[in-house]
């Protein structure tokens, strides 16, 4: 099959499922963004047009770019060329794995385009390569679900291995994006450099009981492990009534949420759309009176991953 061009549908992700800092990740439905990548004549990746966000042209600054010159380096045929358009449906900054998605949707849609065959670890591996340039970390828990679809559970890093876990059917998410920038590589800098014992156990217990949550669909569990004791404590100031919202959250009927990635978004678990609903009325009511510009997000898991179409 000689594929020109593809068409490129890589899922936003809320990483960490609040407990599971850096090894769990969740694929979404909504938003979803968009890229095209065609074989060009000129060797190595040329990114032609960017969309809906200001992020450099050049290759190796961008996070397109460097994940299709990392596959294009592995290759023996050095005159192979990539050239992109990059649709940014997911902003920067979000917490909803915008760099993550860029990624993952650069080493799907390069994979697909030269029928490289990769295995699915070895694209996340090259996936990784974009959350390095981003935000100087290779964590893999917003690349690892828009790859594979589904929730992620990233096992161990070196070497790495990522389990995919059971979507309960029954999960709605709603998120909400508050218009303030928050950069990972910063928001990984306000964490404590060490985790006490007491803390350790506390959030093994809740990785733990989530995803056997996950596996039984029992949702009452997937409620109380819901808890972070790692990153929400250091990094919800920065998020406006972060604590009052989620309370309020809960009390018109979601499961539970937190942060989603790094923030600013913040995402809540419910088990039908109408309490999905209900949760994003109260949400956007909070921010409606704060007068924080937002975007709001109702979606079901993703079960899927990236997508590519071709001509
Ligand atoms: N696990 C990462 C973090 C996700 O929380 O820093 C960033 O999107």
């Amino acid at each position: 099959m000689n594929v020109k061009e593809v068409k490129v549908y890589s899922p936003a992700t809320i990483a960490n499922v609040t407990c599971g800092f850096d090894v769990l990740g969740m694929a979404l439905n909504e938003p979803v963004e968009k890229m095209v990548l065609r074989k060009s004549h000129y060797p190595g990746v040329k990114i032609c047009k960017i969309f809906g966000a200001e992020l450099p042209l050049q290759y190796d600054k961008n996070v397109v770019g460097v994940v299709i010159d990392k596959i294009l380096q592995h290759l023996p045929n050095n005159k192979l060329g990539i050239e992109v358009e990059i649709y940014k449906n997911i902003k920067p900054g979000s917490g909803l794995g915008s760099s993550g998605s860029s990624a993952a949707g650069a080493a799907v849609g390069t994979n697909f385009l030269l029928g490289t065959n990769f295995k699915p670890i070895e694209i996340i591996r090259f996936a990784q390569e974009g959350e390095k340039i981003a935000c100087d970390s290779m964590h893999a828990d917003n690349v690892a679900p828009a790859i594979l679809g589904g929730i992620s559970l990233v096992r161990s890093y070196c070497p790495l291995e990522v389990v995919s876990l059971p979507s309960p059917k029954k999960i709605w998410a709603t998120i909400i994006h508050p218009h303030l920038e928050i950069n990972t590589l910063e928001a990984r800098k306000v964490l404590k450099p060490e985790i006490k014992r007491d803390i350790a156990i506390k959030q093994c217990g809740n990785v733990g009981a989530l995803v056997s949550a996950f596996y039984r669909e029992d949702n009452c569990l997937l409620s109380r492990s819901l808890v972070d004791y790692i990153a929400e404590p250091v990094r919800s100031p920065s998020i406006p009534e972060f604590d009052e919202m989620k309370r309020e959250c809960k009390k018109v009927g979601a499961l539970g949420g937190g942060i989603s990635g790094s923030g600013p978004s913040v995402f809540m678990l419910s088990e039908a759309k109408d309490t999905a609903q209900k949760v994003a009325n109260s949400m956007i009511k909070r921010y409606n009176k704060l007068k924080i510009d937002h975007n709001i997000y109702i979606s079901t898991i993703n079960n899927t991953g990236v997508k590519c179409m071709f001509k």
